[in-house]
């Protein structure tokens, strides 16, 4: 089975099951500074499941695009990805286990057909936080899983929450039994040998985890995830997800292009590939800094084992195109947004190519001045500065060295790599840390001060100004939006006394609920309008502002305060970037 078919089943069944089907956000979360990208389906739901009303009803389910980016380093194993589709179902305080447990027994079992002897599932075995979870037990015997095929784990295994705090619970995980021989006769579903793979997790959501520990939540979610390359892959009786229909046609045109053969170095740039394009097509771009570093690493990754299997660089649009054709049935965007694909790739290509050069000429200053000196070992700190300040990759390094007669001390690279690593390992689990979509008092006023700038921005500098892009902490607000040109004194003066008016002004913000089509007739702006469902939530702030939105905001302009511009500068081409904060 092709994994659209999967996908389309799988919305269909939970369709006919009384959810309605809503679109995938995008993978660059909107107001959501806590995150990078989106990592869950759940994500973007985070509000719902604390309680908030979802103008599609108590039962959703999606195709969500993801990237995780944890395991970046495994990419070009036989299973890691950083990109995957996540197919889920969510009951919002509607059904819970008996129903959730029934839905995907029967999905497994009769719309895909999996025999019920290769099913095996787990629950969670209770500890003082939670009791053991006899109830999903039984219900998953009752739906016919076989006796000896359900396993209890506990937190470690199930139990999820995303990141440190926010919504969570115990978990079920279904695990398909590939056939292959047991590693031993303890080979369990936690067992990491390859015989068990998971395909399906169901969490029940009813717990939230704050810095004090875990309370009840207002309703009974459920929460569930299906990743669908490796669904795809194991229905197809593939090794890996690489031999699946989504990554054959590019692995193929890889072993035509390159004139090394290299099994790792293929997957790696299929999958960064794809990654990079998804990505791009959602609104990311290059850059240094927290998102835009990781889609560099991958674009910057997949060239160098393009220079690894001797591919020449300019088949990168071949390879684009070919990639587009392939993956647009799944995701029309991409067509789309081929072209600029095409460029911002092209782009970082070319960059990293100017790169390593430097980085060559770098290496030969110092090789030489080693050499003068009678030395011929690279010591590790130099290897760790080429790559550090040049971005030259410590491989390249090692084959110059090797070329020049040098050796290189790798173990002491390999240390400071490690360092290093564990140091940006922290922060990016820092910026998770925050919890989902923490939003506190402030945020919601910045919320809506958001809103405002972007009325303003349109009354100051014209109907060509949309939102780009923001990110808002507790401390203050960003705001990105299309604007070719520095914005003047002036400009900035009338854009902070027109907010500021507006405050003044009092205006209610109302919360309104109507079709899209409705909205989009009323004016509404959106980043992302084909995020929306049929059903959407507008705020409308009296006649200044309407725009499609999940909220929260106050309930009227008086309580922001007062608004203040702190920078205007440019955020990449086109787009310009305001920092600004309430007092
Ligand atoms: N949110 C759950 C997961 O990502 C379903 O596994």
């Amino acid at each position: 089975m092709r994994a659209i078919e999967i996908r389309n089943k799988y919305l269909n069944f939970f369709k006919a099951h009384g959810h309605s089907i809503i679109p995938s956000a995008p993978l660059i979360p909107e107001n959501d500074p806590s995150v990078l990208f989106t990592t869950a389906g759940m994500q973007p739901l985070v509000p719902y499941l604390l309680g908030e009303h979802h103008p599609s009803g108590k039962r959703l389910t999606d195709y969500q695009k993801c990237l995780r980016t944890n395991d970046i380093d495994e990419v070009g194993d036989n299973r890691h990805l950083t990109y995957f589709e996540m197919l889920g179902n969510w009951s919002l305080g509607d059904y819970f286990k008996e129903e959730s447990i029934k839905m995907s027994f029967e999905f497994l079992t009769k719309e895909l057909g999996i025999p019920v002897e290769k099913l095996s599932v787990t629950v969670f075995a209770g500890d003082e936080d939670c009791p053991r979870d006899e109830v999903a037990a039984s219900c998953w015997k009752k739906a016919g899983i076989l006796d000896g095929h359900i396993y209890y784990y506990g937190k470690d295994d199930n139990w999820w929450i995303a990141g440190e705090t926010g919504p969570c619970g115990p978990d079920t995980e279904m695990f398909y039994d590939t056939g292959k021989p047991a590693c031993s006769p303890n080979c369990q579903p936690s067992c990491d040998c390859g015989k068990y793979v998971e395909i399906w997790n169901n969490v029940f959501m009813e717990y939230y985890k704050d810095e004090k520990g875990y309370s009840k939540l207002k309703q009974q979610n459920v929460d569930t995830g299906l990743g669908l390359e490796r669904m795809a892959m194991l229905l197809q009786g593939k090794e890996t997800p690489f031999d699946t229909e989504i990554f054959k046609p590019i692995m193929d045109k890889l072993v035509e292009l390159e004139k090394v053969d290299l099994i790792e170095s293929r997957r790696i740039i299929a999958e960064h590939l794809r990654s990079s394009m998804m990505i791009i097509s959602d609104g990311g771009r290059p850059s240094n800094l927290d998102r835009g570093y990781v889609l560099r690493r991958l674009i910057r990754r997949m060239i160098r084992h393009m220079n690894k299997l001797q591919i020449n660089l300019d088949e990168i649009s071949t390879l684009i195109d070919l990639n587009v054709d392939t993956l647009k049935g799944m995701y029309p965007e991409l067509e789309k947004n081929r072209e600029i694909i095409k460029s911002v790739i092209i782009e970082e290509k070319n960059k990293f190519v100017r790169t390593l050069a430097n980085g060559e000429k770098e290496f030969n200053k110092e090789v030489n001045k080693l050499k003068n000196a009678g030395k011929n070992i690279i010591d590790g700190k130099m290897l760790f500065r080429l790559y550090d300040t040049y971005g030259f990759p410590p491989e390249v390094t090692k084959d110059l060295a090797i070329e020049c007669g040098m050796e290189v001390s790798m173990d002491e690279f390999d240390k400071l790599f490690k360092e290093h690593q564990e140091k940006s390992r922290a922060g990016a689990t820092q910026k998770f840390k925050g919890g989902l979509a923490s939003t506190g008092e402030m945020e919601t006023k910045y919320h809506t001060a958001t809103h405002l700038l972007n009325a303003a921005l349109k009354q100051v500098l014209g109907a060509h100004v949309h939102q780009r892009g923001s990110n808002i902490t507790a401390e203050r607000m960003r705001f990105d939006f299309s604007h070719d040109s520095k914005m003047t004194d002036e400009e900035k003066k009338q854009t902070e006394d027109l907010v500021n008016k507006w405050i003044q002004d009092a205006i209610p913000v109302e919360r309104l609920e109507m079709k899209k089509e409705e909205a989009v007739k009323m004016g509404a702006e959106a980043m992302f309008i084909e995020k929306y469902g049929d059903i959407v939530t507008v705020y409308k702030i009296g006649d200044i502002s309407i725009e499609l939105c999940g909220g929260p905001h106050v309930s009227n302009t008086k309580e922001l305060g007062h608004f203040k511009i702190k920078k205007e500068e440019s955020s990449s081409s086109g787009v310009r970037r305001i920092k600004a904060i309430l007092e």
